[in-house]
């Protein structure tokens, strides 16, 4: 350790190197008996003990000591006799790079509600939660692209701002520059998007798949990893207006594969997660066992947070069609003694979050793939089985989750791609350039979405998605 350069706590922690000088900056936690101060520096969400010379030190410097001040401080690493720690730092020189105002610092060394926390969002990574979620959250993110590399997929920036609807779901943030109070017209009165920014009417994507399909038949095998958007009113502890989604898209495969390749993603990230971030998932599988203590036992998950995720890398996901779980869902004993808000009483309904879990938490017990979904409650770009009835889609279910993961083969046939589209009002020649991937060369192809923050929560044991990202966009929420 270079004498003079700021060393990292996490680095400080696992150093024996006794008696030499050190430098530690970073913000005060707590400061006890006017002598131990708990200093954090974000490297880790363990803290590194201080002792100061109160004796010896100013008492107006002691009292500006308070939770929440930056500090540096250079003093010699000695070997702890407290327990809880190996090392600690005995203060030499103490600097109070920014005071902390103890009355008015929302932030008490106490447990907080995660509620208040998102009340107070913009100071909610100073504590060890979100320092634990976001470490994990980086780690996820930086698998997922070594992931794809290592498989020789091109990563692919598709566009933000598009002029389509690649969901057909018409839940979409209009982009303009036009005036609200002046909006210029057209003869028939409505607003004319010619003189819109882009010269037509423009809005945030929904997912980036459209543009994917494009390149993934040329360049064979490319994912996008980037924030998506969607206008859709769901406050749910499930829904983000603004989250990022990981959507690969992979020529010549079929929906066998592409279940195959979500799979050995899924198991990969969680795999390098618990290999790379030991301290922070035992910090969150510690502090959702408190969490769950409050409920009653019967409500409480059987595996705590690493049996959960080793149990999901032991296990292959159960791999069945919506046929078939429809039948499981018909019999089922909440559905017979109508405990779910929607009954399942004949083929064709739409699968609620209440039926992904029971099948998921109760009757498969593990991670389940549904497959071959009517085609009347699915995209337009889903691949048509022979069937007629039925597209080839998938949908991977999680404990505690729900669809984490949704993708399909797509159709490569231009006449039944041309056919669906007309039935369900897409504009076909808006949508001229995506036809030409099925007119020029095309090919089975198959992709997928994985929700980014659902497989955060998933990791982090956390139970609501404004708590996985760092700055949440719901209705009514776009504060910090
Ligand atoms: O099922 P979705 O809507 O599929 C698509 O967007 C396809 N274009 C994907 C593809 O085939 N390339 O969304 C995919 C995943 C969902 O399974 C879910 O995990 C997540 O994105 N997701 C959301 N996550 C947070 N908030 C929302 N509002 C979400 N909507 C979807
Ligand atoms: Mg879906």
């Amino acid at each position: 350790m270079e004498t003079g350069k700021r060393t990292k706590v996490k680095e400080l922690l696992n150093s024996t190197a006794y008696g030499s000088e050190v430098t530690v900056k970073g913000w005060v936690r707590t400061f006890r008996n006017n002598q131990f101060i708990a200093v954090n520096d974000g490297s880790t969400i363990n803290n590194i003990q201080a002792v100061v010379d109160f004796a010896n030190t100013d008492e107006a410097l002691l009292k500006r000591l308070t939770t929440g001040a930056a500090i540096s401080i250079t003093g010699e690493l000695i070997e702890s006799l407290g327990k809880g720690q190996k090392v600690e730092v005995k203060v030499k020189q103490l600097e109070i790079l920014g005071d902390s105002d103890a009355e008015k610092f929302p932030l008490q060394p106490k447990k907080h509600s995660l509620e208040f926390l998102r009340e107070i969002a913009h100071l909610r990574f100073r504590t060890n939660t979100f320092n634990a979620v976001f470490k994990v959250r980086h780690a996820l993110a930086f698998a997922v692209h070594q992931f794809f590399n290592e498989r020789g997929f091109v990563y692919l920036h598709t566009p933000i701002i598009t002029a389509s609807d690649a969901e057909g779901a018409g839940e979409m943030f209009r982009v303009t520059t036009l005036d609200f109070n002046n909006t210029p017209r057209t003869e028939g009165g409505d607003v004319d998007y010619k003189q819109d920014f882009f010269g037509r009417s423009t809005n945030l994507t929904v997912s980036g798949q459209l543009e994917g399909e494009l390149a993934a038949m040329a360049l064979g095998e490319i994912y996008t990893f980037g924030p998506t958007f969607r206008a859709e009113n769901s406050n749910t502890t499930r829904h983000l207006a603004e989250f990022w989604m990981i959507e690969p898209e992979v020529a010549f495969a079929d929906l066998g594969d592409n279940m195959q390749l979500a799979e050995d993603l899924l198991k990969y990230v969680i795999a390098h997660a618990i290999k790379n971030c030991a301290d922070e998932l035992e910090f969150l599988k510690n502090r959702l066992l408190e969490e769950e203590k409050l409920k009653p036992q019967d409500e409480r998950s059987e595996l705590d947070l690493m049996a959960k995720l080793n149990f999901c890398l032991d296990n292959n996901f159960e791999r069945l069609t919506y046929t078939e779980a429809i039948e499981i869902l018909r019999n089922s004993n909440p559905n017979k003694k109508k405990k779910f808000k929607y009954l399942i009483d004949s083929w064709g309904a739409d699968l609620q979050s209440e039926h992904e879990r029971y099948l998921v938490e109760k009757h498969f017990k593990k991670p389940v793939i549904l497959t071959d979904y009517p085609k009347d409650i699915k995209s337009f770009y889903m691949r048509m089985n022979d069937d007629g009835k039925t597209v080839a889609a998938m949908d991977i279910l999680f404990p505690g989750i729900g669809e984490i993961v949704g993708g399909s083969q797509r159709e490569e046939r231009l006449n039944l791609l041309e056919k669906r589209m007309g039935e369900m009002h897409i504009p076909a020649e808006e949508l001229y350039w995506y036809l030409d991937t099925r007119r020029f060369g095309t090919a089975p192809h198959a992709g997928f979405g994985l929700g980014f923050e659902r497989l955060v929560l998933f990791v982090t044991g956390m139970t609501n998605i404004r708590d996985v990202i760092p700055f949440p966009r719901a209705p009514k929420t776009a504060e910090f």
